[in-house]
């Protein structure tokens, strides 16, 4: 299959066909310019268009006499709690929480910071910024307190919302020590948090500055939706890039919105009533897609699943939720299905729920390795469509549509992430900037405009959009993504060509654990580098150098360097493999020959490149480097 009359339509008049799309939002104003440009000469969509997010996504399924539905469903196996939500409800109590944070003075185009785990306050804190037309910032919960101040510092949000603990598996985590000690790191100071606790940990609230969520809400009273402008920003997601320092990804209203109707519609075969589980977290772009936005926009029920694949309690949690919920589609990660094949290889626990109502299995977050995807097509017999996308997107450039246009089904193949969606013109490029021929590898790259719904900018660093990902092939986006379209037009992605890895699904950068090691007293220098992993994907291998003269033994030092990882960036991270070597790679000018230890820990050809400083230095690393995966 190649271009759909869709994609031709989108791609050579982008204009008329968004246009068209648009008419899926209930705007307060509809726009009449469909495609501008602003003053950093980057596409804007809509830009005279008003709305607002959370109006689209309860107040407006309420007027349509949906207000009785189930709009979310709160799952937790940790705590045993389930709770169901229905749109007036939800509106309700989202009507509400904007008036909390109104009354800390919180208004259009202030930033909220969110840092919650997955429990319904989350999506009720996010809606009721979208309310307001303020600007959610939601952080992950696995951070910890230090990539939380570098987000306060560049956010600079008036209130932080909390959670007084999370919960893994039967561990839990308060949050509030976590909170504090972020604030006493940064420079910027909120206002005020607001902390919804938590049955498992009451926390200690500071006089003047924090504030429990219950009491404010219970002297609340509902306040309407704000109207906004199509290109105000709806939120700041931070992601991880090839420096040290986390990018503020930018999301509009207005494209954002299109986008979200249009893909649950049309990538997703979703329908108002229908039951959609994104089986992620609301830290990453998928739960602020897919559990939140899109799902709920589109009249669908969502699911918030405060659990794990496996250990909550078993490898069936993914089987009992959909059959329980008659999920009618189920998105998540890969490494997901690998943790539950690894439990349950002969897919035993699908044989104990009815999973008539489950149509479509849908995958993202990092290539969906071909045994996987055979494994899940044989036990299921559902399609397994993986689909690919990022943060900066904010939803599939590439996926496998729903039929061929006639109502057939269009063939998954395996290793390969279906064709682009309509939008989003993607060629596989050269060095120079010149297409590859089918079947050929290249970097993954679109060609501009990039459709609604992408990445209005980078918070406070526009330069970083153009030179993070314009500058290299002038007209097109440069995702960062190598990979090759086959001749029959199937896109495959490989994987990053720059140093972000993917570790169990989450996005983190190699740079940034290069920054933490190398602040360590007794470290030289030392080298990130991810490694293949059977269950997670990939995860980082430290190679650390260590200075002349240090008295600590290798296993101390190694404990504490894997513990500087955690405490700074956060367990999720996953550094566990760290190894002492004498030198690295370098060039003659004192890079370090990242892709050439790459090679050698794949057990690839190596190619060394003629500015080595020393190629002795690769005879001492191979044989240790191509044993690591095997350690
Ligand atoms: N808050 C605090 N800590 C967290 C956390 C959170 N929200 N999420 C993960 N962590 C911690 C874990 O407890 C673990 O800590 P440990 O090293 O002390 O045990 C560490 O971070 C690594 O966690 P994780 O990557 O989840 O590995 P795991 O071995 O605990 O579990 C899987 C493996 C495959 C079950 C798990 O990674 C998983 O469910 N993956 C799906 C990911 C996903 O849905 N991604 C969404 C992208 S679409
Ligand atoms: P994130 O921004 O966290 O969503 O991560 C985006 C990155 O995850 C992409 O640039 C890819 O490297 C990887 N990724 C996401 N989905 C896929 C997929 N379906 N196939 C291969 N890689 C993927």
């Amino acid at each position: 299959m190649k271009h759909t009359a869709q994609q031709t339509l989108a791609i050579n008049s982008p204009e008329t066909y968004w246009q068209e799309q648009a008419e899926l939002v209930a705007w307060y104003k509809k726009p009449q310019t469909i495609l501008s440009t602003n003053n950093d000469s980057w596409h804007e969509w809509f830009a005279d268009g008003e709305l607002n997010s959370c109006y689209l996504a309860l107040d407006y399924h309420v007027e349509q006499g949906r207000g009785a539905q189930t709009a979310l469903i709160y799952d937790s196996p940790v705590t045993g709690k389930k709770q169901k939500f229905s749109y007036s409800e939800l509106t309700s109590l989202v009507a509400k929480f904007a008036d909390v944070l109104r009354a800390q003075d919180v208004n259009k185009g202030d930033r909220v910071l969110i840092y919650m785990p997955m429990i319904p306050q989350a999506a009720i804190a996010m809606l009721a910024c979208a309310r307001l037309g303020a600007i959610h910032s939601v952080v992950f919960g696995g951070f910890a307190a230090n990539e939380l101040a570098v987000r306060i510092n560049d956010a600079e949000p008036k209130v932080i919302v909390a959670a007084s603990c999370g919960i893994e598996i039967a561990k839990v985590i308060p949050y509030k020590p976590l909170i504090d000690e972020a604030i006493e790191i940064a420079v910027h100071q909120p206002k005020n948090c607001i902390i919804f606790q938590r049955e498992e940990v009451q926390a200690s609230l500071m006089q003047n500055r924090d504030l429990d969520w219950q009491e404010q809400i219970d002297v609340a009273v509902e306040i309407p939706p704000v109207p906004v402008k199509s290109t105000d920003p709806l939120y700041i997601l931070y992601t991880s890039g090839t420096t040290g320092k986390p990018k503020g990804v930018v999301r509009d209203n207005g494209g954002h919105a299109v986008a979200m109707l249009y893909s649950m519609k049309n990538i997703y075969g979703m329908q108002p009533g229908d039951t959609f589980w994104a089986a992620s977290d609301v830290g990453w772009v998928v739960g602020h897609s897919y559990i939140i936005y899109g799902t709920l926009m589109a009249g669908c029920t969502t699911i918030m699943y405060e659990g794990k694949p496996i250990r909550t309690p078993d490898a069936g949690a993914f089987w009992r939720v959909c059959a329980e919920y008659k999920v009618n589609a189920l998105f998540t990660a890969p490494t997901a299905f690998r943790a539950i094949g690894k439990e349950d290889p002969h897919g035993d626990f699908l044989k104990d729920y009815d999973l008539s109502s489950l149509k479509r299995l849908y995958l993202a977050g990092e290539r969906l390795d071909p045994a996987t995807y055979h494994w899940l097509k044989e036990k299921t017999q559902l399609p397994v469509i993986d689909h690919w996308w990022q943060t900066e997107t904010g939803w599939a450039i590439a996926s496998t549509p729903l039929d061929d246009g006639c109502g057939n089904m269009i063939p998954t193949k395996a290793g390969s992430a279906g064709f682009p969606v309509a939008g989003f013109n993607v060629e596989i490029l050269n060095a120079s900037g010149q297409q590859v021929p089918a079947g050929k590898q290249g970097s993954v790259a679109i060609k501009l405009p990039l459709p609604p719904g992408c990445l209005a900018t980078i918070y406070r660093d526009p330069e970083r959009l153009t030179s993070g990902y314009l500058s290299t092939y002038p007209g097109y986006y440069m995702s960062g993504d190598g990979g090759y379209i086959d001749e029959e037009g199937y896109l495959f992605i490989m994987g990053r060509i720059d140093d972000v890895i993917n570790v169990a699904g989450h996005r983190l950068s190699t740079g940034e654990m290069e920054e933490v090691l190398s602040a360590h007293p007794a470290v030289a220098e030392c080298a990130v580098v991810g490694i293949n992993d059977s269950l997670k994907g990939q995860v980082p291998l430290g190679l650390v150098v260590i200075k002349n003269g240090v008295n600590t033994s290798d296993e101390d030092l190694i404990s504490e360097l894997k513990q500087s990882i955690r405490n700074d960036i956060g367990a999720i991270a996953s550094l566990k493999k760290l190894l002492i070597i004498d030198r690295l790679p370098k060039t003659r000018s004192g890079k370090i020959l990242r892709k050439t230890l790459r090679q050698m820990i794949d057990g690839q050809e190596i190619e060394i490149p003629s500015t080595i400083e020393d190629s002795q230095v690769i005879t001492e690393l191979s044989s240790t480097l191509l044993n690591i995966n095997k350690a």
